[in-house]
């Protein structure tokens, strides 16, 4: 008994321990996810980076289940989602790349050109992902480890994933996912040599990353894979046909197994196999015909030997060291300029090794949208998660730009609410935190309120919104009378820091002032509460530690879009409808260096366009889902250039159309609008 205990206690024990490691596998947890835009790429393009296409995918239509994803939100909460949607057993390959535990920022640029407006295009850096880690590999792992479980969970019986590492953390990895997916289910590690060359001083240069590929069960997906052969090979052992094509001569006979084969006719030579082998052909007609297409050919000796094409031979098979695929180079057409974007190739070789047409892919660190891409070439399904702005835009656009089926962009709802949660603070905590950052005191009467005294010594009643509501210009314009006669004196200015605004804000609040609020003397700033908030939630257990970090975090304004008249020419049954953006305004740009800041700001005065990324019509908005179909894109790289600024659509005549337009700039600020077209 005691011996059968300690057998037991040996075998496959190995555990690797950190202080924070969790006790418990989270749960599926029952979030619903919001979708933020469906999106319709444009099949048939009309021109550069425009696309313009007609569907009738209505909300009653989308399926979620059915359709791509793009979420944007903390993979933790999206998996957990997923898990509580139906998706438990259904995701046949998951390939992540998470980062690497470099230490290290990463950033996109972002050329701003305005078309001769200043002497240089500005190259601005933008925040991509960050990759440091406060708490050490600790904190490195508490990340990871519960999301590996979760990603076993999400694994279809016969589902792989692989995850992407380098030597920073790979070891470490590779132990959690040992015990998560049990060591038996460690399929391969493969070794990408991604450089030929890496200078490191004091050490061998490192080449490569390491690709760990973990099963659900013993039944899993592996399709072998070929790659080509070596230039070194052909050159020593192919020769050319006179036409240019190359070729190899390999033998004619195979093993005997004791006995020697049966002379066979090769032209009109009757020659007799080897001994103790025979010929590889079974009956003559096959030799008469590979006689006569010159694929036997009789060597000086007599000997027959058989043709090999290059063009028709199987490369050869691809094993645990991948040297074939280079990185992407600085020209290559397929960059799109995030920091560790990793080359289509190597998701081609690992979604064809491990997945088949029809089957859902998953990427939930997808950064520039890479796995999703290559996913929907192959014709594969594909869910892709990420809580960077930049990486949704990026993934976003090169969506488009390849032409993807329609998919959908989602939010995880309540994302700031379970993000605050999931920082241990509470809506109070976070609304004080929030004030203190922005230099404000809270009010102790009114919790969502505090006080600041401006730059220019007037006192600001400062109000900030709640994580799962946006912002109603009904909700300001109740404010903006408040602040009027609040604490006597009333205020002059009133600061409003949202986490969102409700979808034609500017133009309500607009359409208020006019009326109700035509009087009033406050003034209103709409800022936006960016997302580092976050890690101030996580760090300061303490509001009172907050104090003096006011001005660390920027509170940007929000950006103003105007749309012009839409302008429309009636066919017979069809009017062709013409919008466009008549001004876009951003107040003040996250630009650090001050010189560049003005020159940024100068451009986006006379030319708004180049700083928009994109923007996206819906023609017949249904006032809850906005349909992109019709989309532009600045592009990637050196094919970057302004957008255009107006849009046109052919729509049926005989009623009223509600017209939405949303705008997203390179800083990631988006903004939206409406207008009508009656075509009654
Ligand atoms: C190395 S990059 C992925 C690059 C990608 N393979 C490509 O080809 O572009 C890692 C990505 O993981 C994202 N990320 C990190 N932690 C995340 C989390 N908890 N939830 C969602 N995304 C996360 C980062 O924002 C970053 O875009």
């Amino acid at each position: 008994m005691d011996t059968d205990r300690i057998e037991k206690r040996k075998k496959n024990s190995a555990r690797l321990v950190w202080g924070s490691k969790p006790k418990r596998a989270p749960n599926p947890r029952d979030i619903e996810f919001q979708t933020a835009e469906v999106v319709i790429p444009n099949p048939f393009r009309d021109q550069t980076r425009l696309s313009s296409y007609s569907t009738d995918l209505s909300r009653a239509a989308i399926d979620a289940t059915k359709m791509n994803r793009l979420i944007w939100g903390d993979n933790l909460l999206a998996m957990q989602a997923l898990l509580a949607s139906g998706y438990e057993d259904k995701v046949g390959l998951i390939y992540i790349d998470p980062p690497f535990w470099t230490d290290e920022d990463y950033y996109l640029n972002v050329t701003v050109d305005g078309g001769g407006v200043t002497r240089s295009p500005s190259i601005i850096e933008r925040l991509a992902y960050k990759d440091y880690w406060e708490g050490g590999i600790d904190s490195y792992l508490d990340m990871l480890y519960p999301r590996l479980q979760l990603m076993k969970r999400l694994l279809s019986k016969n589902g792989v994933l692989f995850v992407h590492t380098d030597w920073h953390v790979g070891h470490y990895i590779k132990v959690i996912a040992d015990e998560v997916f049990g060591g038996e289910n460690h399929r391969s590690e493969i070794i990408w040599q991604r450089f030929s060359f890496h200078a490191d001083a004091k050490r061998f240069g490192m080449v490569h990353d390491t690709l760990l590929e973990y099963s659900r069960s013993d039944e899993y997906t592996y399709i072998p894979q070929t790659g080509k052969w070596k230039k070194q090979y052909v050159d020593s052992h192919f020769r050319e046909d006179p036409d240019g094509r190359q070729y190899t001569l390999s033998d004619a006979t195979a093993p005997g197994h004791g006995s020697t084969g049966k002379p066979m006719r090769f032209g009109d030579k009757l020659l007799h196999p080897p001994k103790g082998t025979m010929w590889r052909w079974a009956d003559q007609d096959e030799v008469d015909r590979l006689m006569k297409e010159g694929r036997i050919v009789l060597t000086s000796s007599g000997r027959p030997r058989v043709k090999w094409y290059l063009d028709e031979k199987e490369g050869p098979t691809v094993h645990s060291i991948w040297t074939d695929i280079p990185p992407l180079n600085s020209q290559a057409a397929e960059r799109v300029g995030f920091p560790t974007q990793k080359p289509e190739a190597l998701l081609e070789r690992i979604i064809r090794s491990s997945s088949n047409e029809g089957d859902l892919v998953a990427d939930f660190f997808c950064g520039s949208g890479t796995t999703l891409v290559v996913a929907e070439r192959l014709n594969r399904k594909w869910i892709g998660c990420d809580f960077s702005k930049t990486a949704l835009q990026v993934t976003r656009n090169r969506l488009v730009d390849a032409e993807a089926r329609p998919f959908l962009v989602e939010n995880i709802g309540n994302y700031q609410r379970h993000m605050i949660y999931l920082a241990g603070a509470r809506i109070y905590e976070m609304q004080c935190i929030v004030l203190k950052l922005y230099g404000a005191v809270p009010r102790q009467d009114l919790p969502e309120l505090g006080v600041r005294k401006g730059d220019d010594g007037a006192l600001e009643l400062v109000y900030v919104s709640y994580p799962d509501r946006p912002v109603t210009a009904r909700k300001v314009a109740e404010l903006a009378v408040q602040a009027e006669t609040l604490d006597g004196t009333g205020y002059r200015r009133l600061v409003v820091l949202g986490w969102d605004y409700e979808y034609n804000f500017e133009e309500m609040l607009e359409a208020r002032k006019r009326a109700s609020l035509r009087r009033t003397k406050v003034e209103i700033l709409n800022r936006t509460i960016p997302p580092e908030v976050y890690d101030y939630l996580k760090t300061h257990e303490s509001t009172d530690e907050i104090e003096d970090l006011s001005g660390t975090v920027i509170f940007h304004d929000k950006p103003y879009l105007k749309l012009t008249k839409p302008v429309r020419e009636r066919s017979q049954k069809n009017a062709k409808v013409t919008l466009g953006i008549e001004r876009y305004v951003v107040f003040d740009v996250p630009i650090e260096d001050e010189e560049q800041r003005r020159e940024v700001l100068e451009i986006a005065k006379k030319s708004f366009a180049a700083l928009l990324d994109y923007w996206a019509v819906d023609w017949d908005y249904d006032g809850l889902m906005f349909k992109s179909g019709w989309q532009a894109f600045r592009g990637f790289g050196r094919n970057m250039e302004p957008v255009p600024t107006r849009a046109s659509k052919e729509l049926p005549t005989g009623r009223k159309y509600t017209i939405a337009v949303r705008a997203v700039d390179i800083f990631g600020n988006d903004a939206t609008a409406t207008c009508t077209a009656d075509l009654r």
